[in-house]
């Protein structure tokens, strides 16, 4: 069997994607940076055949994970023509817990595009540009899950149209056009793990219930207005008004949660007691931190490089109590996904 190796990495949305429409196109632009320690690693095999998928998740074969590779590779069957002509074995390896509100969608789909697109040029031995490639792996991407389009990128990534990036789309994510002041250049993100159990509304349920939810036109233009205000803030390494943004985000997602019909909740005790400690820390020690949330109730701490020891110390005096098995992991701005 002929293999290809792809590493791609999770991302961290400061501007959330909640709210899609049509084939996975979302319904306000987001902006992320991407992870560099968590990670998923593909290996797409393959060989003449009729079409079979087979998929190993950590090493084991999990029907709903099939049944979700072989459903979104026959809806992208277009964009790869020999698909049908083959037999696929894929075999990805997390190294992170999944389903935990930890965007693992957006490292395994995203390894599993650009190992597709790799195999494509390999069969049809036409290569496209680098920027064609990403460009593609990121649409191809965005079909299986939507955040996993921005994760075919390094640093700082955006997705959706934006009246501030000429550029932008919302069929594929782009590095963010602009210079980002270097103080966010080494964000550090310490993920603090206070559950790592399998969340009770998934986020593809939670995107449907934003299509009649109440407050879904506001959303759309509040995020709008929080993407313009987050790129100046990016670009001037303006710390107040990062905080002010991100941390909005991460309440708003959840409230729109919580005021979906049916309503929900994914937080837990423990993610609201590191929140109130956070903020407690940051008006005692003026150090410029916050938080931010992605569809579960793990909490994002993100920070400056410069300020990695006194946070840490933080982090195991006042944070690590409230963790599960006082685990987090401990990552930062990336380079983006590796061939292997
Ligand atoms: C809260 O990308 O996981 O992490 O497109 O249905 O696969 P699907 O959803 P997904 O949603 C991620 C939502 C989020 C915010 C974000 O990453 O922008």
């Amino acid at each position: 069997m002929n293999k290809i190796t792809w590493q791609s990495p999770s991302n961290i949305a400061l501007i959330k994607y909640w709210g899609k429409h049509g084939v996975q196109l979302p319904s306000n632009p987001s902006l992320s940076f991407t992870l560099n320690e968590c990670n998923t690693i593909t290996e797409l095999f393959w060989k003449e055949g009729d079409g079979n998928i087979e998929l190993l998740f950590n090493g084991e074969s999990k029907e709903r994970f099939t049944a979700r590779a072989r459903d979104y590779i026959s809806s992208i069957d277009s964009y790869f023509p020999n698909l049908k002509k083959l037999d696929l074995h894929i075999d990805s390896i997390n190294n992170f817990p999944h389903s935990a509100g930890i965007a693992s969608s957006a490292s395994a789909m995203s390894s599993l595009a650009l190992c597709l697109c790799s195999m494509d040029e390999e069969i049809s031995g036409k290569k496209l540009s680098k920027e064609e490639f990403y460009r593609k792996a990121s649409e191809i991407a965005r079909l299986g899950s939507g955040s996993a389009a921005r994760s075919v990128y390094g640093g700082f990534v955006s997705w959706g149209i934006s009246d501030k990036l000429a550029e932008s789309s919302d069929e594929y994510a782009s590095p963010l056009p602009i210079k980002v002041h270097k103080s966010f250049e080494d964000m550090r993100d310490t993920i603090l793990i206070v559950d790592q159990g399998i969340k009770a509304v998934s986020s593809r349920a939670g995107h449907k219930l934003m299509s009649r939810h109440p407050y879904a036109k506001q959303r759309f233009a509040l995020a709008n207005k929080n993407f313009r205000d987050l790129l100046r803030a990016l670009q001037k390494g303006d710390n107040s008004n990062f905080i002010r943004i991100v941390e909005a985000e991460a309440l708003g997602l959840h409230s729109l949660m919580m005021s979906s019909s049916p309503g929900y909740i994914l937080l837990k005790a423990d993610t609201l007691k590191i929140i109130h400690r956070i903020r407690a820390f940051r008006e005692l020690s003026c150090t410029p931190l916050c938080y931010t949330l992605d569809a579960g109730p793990n909490v994002h701490l993100l920070y400056h490089d410069k300020d990695s020891a006194e946070v840490e110390e933080f982090i195991t005096q006042e944070l690590l109590l409230y963790c599960s098995d006082k685990y987090r992991i401990n990552d930062h701005v990336g380079n983006g996904p590796i061939k292997l």
